[in-house]
């Protein structure tokens, strides 16, 4: 048993408590090293989050000089600093909607409740209490908070909790006729907001049918319904562009993001509102939006977050993982005829997975578990998905050699597995 007094999150400590721990210690590019200076590929940009790459010491110095002169002060009332304003006017700028505000949080998680009590204050304070329901997809991650886990559409993350929060329903992650279905059974003057990943990320990168982004939008349009984008995962390069809602011409009321805005460098997350939701609370009808963290709008993570999306603009690394989406069918093709693999699924931006065969699954539930901790011999750092797959959302900075020897790994990971009894 190890002395370590670290709990570690999504984790069964009784397995892990056991072993001697994996320690990371430096990190360059989209490469990782441990203790003992062994290199690895870092195949999922931690969790999503290190668009950029590791060791990126020009952010480090702008935090650095941030920090050295004020690391953060209260944003409540009218303080103010000058990292947090220009950071609020350059994902305004970047939003799809106009005159749009910047409210910031700590990460992902708290970003998806601030959506939801905004909304909810946003239709009590027009008059309509009534609209409180909020609808998401089923397999869409959106965080580990009471609200943000209680609209999950991962049952595992839910159960053994009691009721986390209530007026909420589902939908079937792929079928803008099932939203449309529900709205007219629950009743859209029930309804405020759906809430959506673009592309499902953690509950097994699920990317949208063909049209599905754009009939959502119209049905929460035609309904009057908030549109919430989740996009701590999509955003900031990840999905080919600065915003997913953008790429696919998807106007959201509210952006949420986090992750790739620092790149995983501080924490640090934003909800982008649109004038609509906004104007109640800025011309006086809502009243305060009595909500906000302790480092909403902390100085250091802005300044951060700036010097990683001059880099992301510099180096045009969304430009990048466009091309790589057109590339990725290709150098991943060597994993499709392996008889323990379903499918290799690409789609929109830097991300795919690799889902095991069903039957492989049913034989071996810990294959995935296993595939991972082979590709970490062979030098590759990933991560199973809920339903198995393999996750690939490198770093944006990578080339084709990367994405093979994240091939390479996956294969040598599947033939090291015993031959499965069918
Ligand atoms: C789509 C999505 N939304 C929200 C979250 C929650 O973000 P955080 O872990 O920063 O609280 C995550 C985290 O993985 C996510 O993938």
């Amino acid at each position: 048993m190890t002395t370590s007094r670290l709990w570690h999150g999504f984790t069964d400590m009784s397995t892990v408590r056991h072993r001697a721990p994996f320690t990371i210690t430096r990190g360059q590019g989209a490469y990782l090293f441990d203790a003992e200076g062994r290199r690895y590929l870092d195949a999922s940009a931690g969790l999503w989050f290190c668009n950029v790459g590791h060791g990126r010491a020009e952010i480090a110095e702008a935090a650095q000089r941030q920090m050295s002169r004020m690391a953060a002060y209260s944003t409540f009332g009218d303080y103010t600093n000058e990292p947090a304003e220009q950071l609020a006017a350059r994902l305004a700028e970047l939003s799809p909607t106009d005159g749009a505000s910047v409210f910031f949080t700590s990460g992902g998680s708290d970003s998806i409740d601030s959506a939801i009590k905004l909304v909810r204050r946003f239709w009590l304070a027009l008059g309509l209490p009534d609209r409180r329901v909020i609808l998401s997809r089923e397999n869409a991650y959106h965080g580990g908070h009471i609200g943000s886990t209680g609209i999950g559409g991962i049952a595992l993350d839910r159960e053994g909790f009691g009721e986390l929060i209530t007026d909420t329903a589902r939908v079937a992650w792929d079928s803008a006729e099932d939203l449309e279905k529900t709205i007219t059974s629950l009743g859209a003057e029930r309804v405020a907001a759906f809430v959506m990943e673009p592309v499902i990320a953690a509950g097994g990168c699920l990317f949208p049918p063909q049209g599905y982004l754009q009939a959502v939008a119209e049905i929460c349009r035609r309904h009057g319904i908030v549109l919430i984008a989740d996009e701590v995962v999509t955003g900031f390069g990840r999905s080919g562009d600065w915003f997913a809602s953008r790429r696919f011409g998807v106007v959201p009321d509210i952006i949420v993001c986090a992750k790739g805005l620092t790149s995983g460098y501080m924490p640090l997350g934003a909800l982008i509102v649109g004038d609509r939701i906004a104007q109640p609370f800025y011309d006086g009808t809502a009243g305060p939006f009595f909500h906000g963290y302790t480092y909403s709008g902390h100085a250091g993570a802005a300044a951060v977050a700036l010097a990683t999306m001059d880099i992301i603009e510099r180096e045009a690394l969304a430009q990048n993982a466009l091309s790589l989406e057109t590339r990725l069918p290709d150098l991943m093709s060597p994993l499709t005829d392996h008889p323990m693999v379903q499918e290799v699924r690409t789609g929109q931006g830097l991300m795919a997975a690799v889902e095991l065969n069903p039957q492989a699954l049913r034989v071996t539930p810990g294959l995935p578990m296993a595939v991972v901790a082979s590709m970490r011999e062979a030098g590759v750092l990933t991560r199973s998905l809920v339903g198995g797959q393999i996750q690939f959302s490198p770093p944006l900075i990578i080339g084709n050699s990367q994405a093979t020897e994240f091939v390479d790994a996956v294969l040598t990971g599947l033939n090291t597995i015993p031959p499965q009894r069918t």
